[in-house]
This record gives C-alpha cells, sequence and structure tokens, in this order.
C-alpha cells in the first residue's frame, strides 16, 4: 500500500482518489500520528502532502525521520517536498513574491517519475499554489524541472527513490499530475494496479462489521444516492441490525416518496421506517422567506421527528451517514481563517450529538463518483446510482420566498415535465443537477384571447464534477422551447419560463 501522510493540505484526498485510479491501495495519515502507525502499516511508498504551515521556522510539521529511513521511495510535494528538503539538509526560504495557480514547468533533466510522461525540453501546465520556495536541495538531489517561481519545481534522487514537486500532481488543472502520481506508485514503488471498487467494498464491508460488532444501526434514508448506497452496503455487512428510517417532509419531487419506500422495502428487504411528517414541515414553514431560516426549521424538525422514530427502534448505538469528503472538506476551516458559510448545507449536523449516537460513515474518504461505482458494485440500479444530488431541504429552496402547498405542487408539475424532456432526449447523464425553480414574481401573458398574470419558472441545468463548480448546460434553443411551450401549456399558474446562464461562481447551483 502507499501511505500518505497529511499536512493538512485541502486536496490531501485527491492524492488518495489519483492512487486508488492506480488500482492501488493508500492509507491517509495526519503527520503528528504518523511515527506511531508507521511500523503497523509497513507501506511500499510514502508521499508526503501539501499543507498550509510554513517549514521556515522550529515548531512546524515535520514528517518522521524513519520515512527516509526505511528504504522506501518518498514522493512530497509542495509542502511535503518542502519538508523534506529542509529535512536531508537543503534549504527552504519566503521569497518576494508567491506563485498560485496555472504555471508552467520546463522539464530539464530525465528522472524515472517522467517515464513516458514528460522529456527533456518539454513545457508542460502545472498548478502551483505555495509561499515558500526551495532555494537549495540536499546531496544526492538533481533539479528535474524548473518553472519561473521555483528553481526547484521538481527535484529527485533516483537512487534513494526519493522525489518531490513543488506543484499539485493531484488536481486536475495539472494535465498530466495523474500519470507522474501512477509513475510513483507502478514504476518507482514497484505495486501491481490490482486494486479495485470490489476490494474496497471488501475491505468497506469487513470494517463496518468490526466497528458495529452485535450493535444496532439506524440510517435516515433521504432518496438520494449517498444515503442509499451507505444504506445497501451496510445491509450487506450487518444485514438487519440495520433499521432505515425515511421522514417525508412533504418537499420531495412527484412520486419520490413511494418509490423510495417500495424499493427499500420490496426490492432490498431492508426493514424501513416511514414516517410522514409533511404536515409538520409545511406548517412550520409557512411564512417564512429567508432561505437559512428555511433551512433550520427544516433541519430541526427533521431531527426531532428522526430522534422520535429511532427511539422508538431502541438501544441503536449507531447513526449510518453517506458523509462524502468534499461534505467534510466543507465543514472545516483551513489555514486562511474560518470560511464563510455560503449555506449551512449540514442541516442535520447535530443529530449524532443530540441522539447520543456513535456516526457511522463508510464513505468519508470518497468522492460522488466513486460512490456511484460502489452502488454499481453493489449491483444497484443505474437509476437509482446516476441520479442528480437533491439538497436535503428539498423543493423547499425551490420556492424562493414562502413556502405553501400550492407553490409546492405547481413546482412539481414543472419539474417532472422538465426532467421528463431531459430524459427523453438523453441528455440525464450528461448533465450533473437540473430542476425548475418557481420564482415568486408574477408577469402578464397573454394566451387564447385573454390576460394572464401567473408565475416565472426558471429551469436550472448546470455540468459539474463535484458540486463545487459548474457551469450551464448549453441547451439547444429547440429543447428549450419544448420545455417551455409544454411547462405553460400544462402547468396552470405558470406563464413564463426563462433559462439560467448563471456559473458557479458567481451564482450557486440551487437559487437559495
Ligand atoms: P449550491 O447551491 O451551494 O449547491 O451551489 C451545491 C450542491 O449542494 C446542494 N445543496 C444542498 N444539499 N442541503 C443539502 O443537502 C442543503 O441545504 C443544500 N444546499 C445546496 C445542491 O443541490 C448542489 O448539489
Amino acid at each position: 500500500s502507499i501511505l500518505i501522510i497529511d499536512f493538512g493540505s485541502q486536496v490531501t484526498q485527491l492524492i488518495a482518489r489519483r492512487v486508488r485510479e492506480a488500482g492501488v491501495y493508500s492509507e491517509i495519515v495526519p503527520f503528528n500520528s504518523a511515527a506511531e502507525k508507521l511500523p503497523g502499516i509497513n507501506p511500499s511508498g510514502i508521499i508526503l502532502s501539501g499543507g498550509p504551515a510554513s517549514v521556515i521556522g522550529d515548531e512546524t510539521p515535520r514528517a518522521p525521520e524513519a520515512v527516509f529511513e526505511m528504504g522506501v521511495p518518498v514522493l512530497g510535494i509542495c509542502y511535503g517536498q518542502q519538508t523534506m528538503c529542509a529535512q536531508l539538509g537543503g534549504r527552504v526560504e519566503a521569497p518576494d513574491h508567491r506563485e498560485f495557480g496555472r504555471a508552467e514547468v520546463d522539464v530539464v533533466a530525465d528522472c524515472a517519475l517522467f517515464d513516458g510522461v514528460w522529456e527533456v525540453g518539454q513545457r508542460d501546465q502545472v498548478w502551483m499554489s505555495h509561499g515558500d520556495t526551495v532555494t537549495a536541495i540536499p546531496e544526492g538531489f538533481t533539479a528535474v524541472a524548473t518553472s519561473k517561481g521555483a528553481p526547484f519545481a521538481v527535484i529527485a534522487n533516483d537512487e534513494k527513490k526519493f522525489y518531490g514537486a513543488q506543484f499539485h500532481p493531484e488536481v486536475v488543472h495539472t494535465p498530466r499530475g495523474a500519470e507522474l502520481i501512477s509513475n510513483f506508485v507502478h514504476k518507482i514503488c514497484g505495486l501491481p494496479g490490482d486494486w479495485t471498487m470490489a476490494s474496497f467494498k471488501e475491505q468497506a464491508i469487513e470494517s463496518i462489521r468490526r466497528e458495529v460488532g452485535d450493535g444496532k444501526v439506524i440510517c435516515g434514508l433521504s432518496g438520494g444516492v449517498d444515503s442509499s448506497v451507505a444504506a445497501v452496503l451496510i445491509h450487506e455487512a450487518i444485514g438487519d441490525q440495520l433499521t432505515c428510517v425515511y421522514v417525508d417532509n412533504g418537499l420531495m419531487r412527484a412520486g419520490e416518496s413511494e418509490q423510495v419506500v417500495s424499493l427499500f422495502r420490496d426490492q432490498y428487504n431492508i426493514p424501513l421506517i416511514h414516517r410522514d411528517a409533511s404536515d409538520l414541515f409545511l406548517d412550520a414553514l409557512e411564512g417564512q422567506d429567508d432561505p437559512e431560516v428555511k433551512r433550520k426549521t427544516i433541519g430541526r424538525i427533521f431531527i426531532d421527528v428522526f430522534d422520535e422514530e429511532a427511539s422508538k427502534i431502541g438501544g441503536a448505538e449507531f447513526l449510518a451517514q453517506g458523509t462524502l469528503y468534499p461534505d467534510v472538506i466543507e465543514s472545516v476551516s483551513f489555514a486562511g481563517g474560518p470560511s464563510v458559510t455560503i449555506k449551512s448545507h449540514h442541516n442535520v449536523g447535530g443529530l449524532p450529538e443530540r441522539m447520543n449516537l456513535k456516526l457511522l460513515e463508510p464513505f468519508r474518504e470518497l468522492f460522488k463518483d466513486e460512490v456511484r461505482a460502489l452502488g454499481r458494485e453493489l449491483g444497484m440500479a443505474a437509476e437509482l446510482i446516476d441520479r442528480h444530488p437533491f439538497p436535503g431541504p428539498g423543493l423547499a429552496i425551490r420556492v424562493p420566498g414562502a413556502v405553501s402547498r400550492d407553490r409546492l405542487d405547481i413546482l412539481r408539475k414543472a419539474d417532472t415535465i422538465y426532467l421528463e424532456e431531459i430524459r427523453n432526449a438523453g441528455l440525464y447523464n450528461e448533465i450533473w443537477q437540473a430542476f425548475a425553480v418557481l420564482l415568486p414574481v408574477r408577469t402578464v401573458g397573454v394566451m387564447g384571447d385573454g390576460r394572464t398574470y401567473e408565475y416565472v419558472c426558471a429551469l436550472r441545468a448546470v455540468t459539474s464534477t463535484d458540486g463545487m463548480t459548474a457551469d450551464y448546460y448549453p441547451f439547444s434553443h429547440d429543447f428549450l422551447g419544448r420545455v417551455s411551450t409544454r411547462i405553460i401549456n400544462e402547468v396552470q399558474g405558470i406563464n413564463r419560463v426563462v433559462y439560467d446562464t448563471t456559473s458557479k461562481p458567481p451564482g450557486t447551483i440551487e437559487w437559495e
């Protein structure tokens, strides 16, 4: 396996992901517990991640000395390269100007890391993000690539198999970066690329069994991909020690609650409690038009209802959640100071504390597309696995202004038509998320010979890889015209349809 020592970079999980993509198992350990864990792991190679700290000074994070004495290959990335240099006798300094974003490297010498990727004399794009820079390299190393801001953009000691890159090979903005990481794990560490999602599944099942023992687990099903795959995986691991709870908040799309309940009860045979709490939610939302207040209200009632249902089960020790890595990373703050809350996505944040349950989160290290791959591995149906994400507060954040039963009904009808047309056009899987929004604005129209004064419906569709950034989807005019005609003809209450062409940033995906 590969051991990744984490110095706190925002993208450490991307390193793990690239290693997984190369078919190799990896483990991440924080730098401050690496020394004690090292002997138990016995890795074939070590990657030192980037991080927000500065190498300059005494009390800064360091790799355990053993890392450089075990005779295994080491790849230091950004901070990892700097600490490797500092620890092995090189020098790191803070230059006048820092380097963030796209940069170019010039390859000046061969090394095993570049094998089949870069040749001497080549120039290629990389992604830099550093303040300090290496100004002298330890004995035995040579500079194999340079950049304007980093004379030692890549350094190599082929004999010891130590490598360092100032840039980030793990991010997509370094186009050949994944190949460099693949070279490191295959050619330099000599690991075969035979680790797959099937292996992940086996390992995850093992570790769920170990963690849970003969305890009881409850899992809140939302109908979305993450909680569904979590439920199926956990059920495979511990069978009926798992009970799922589905709380219908009255904010789901047309037909959705029925689908979830029948799928889990009838097809997967997973014990499921179905609680229809629509009235509780909708009554509480009455007259509330602030997006954050809506989220908090929905989150609070969800916790109450879930708690009530779960306590009927009795004796549960664990709460299972389909938390993904991007959720984990979004909820912590970084070196730049606490991050600003744009939207309080984590609507059920208080649940485990309140219920005095331990969290079971088998996907904390995975990205959404990896959870989808795992779902396929578990034999789950494509319609479920490839579903677009759906937010916890549901349609409430797609009716700007106050939510009412009437407005939700109008929205459901429009949304159904829109998604039906997207599916018919074969575009569903090209789009990351698509939905209709019912604006609280009425406009004048003319239908037949009469005047109308009805609501505006906005359509949204985006492409994205992780929901953090997104682009609007370029539908044909033909397609937009067809959807708009159908919605206006078939949905009473809407007489105008508009298409949202905002990317994220500066927009967000949802309107609230
Ligand atoms: P935004 O609108 O922030 O959305 O660009 C990014 C992704 O997150 C989803 N989203 C939420 N999910 N609770 C959730 O569980 C929320 O409050 C929430 N708000 C947005 C959104 O649907 C998109 O996939």
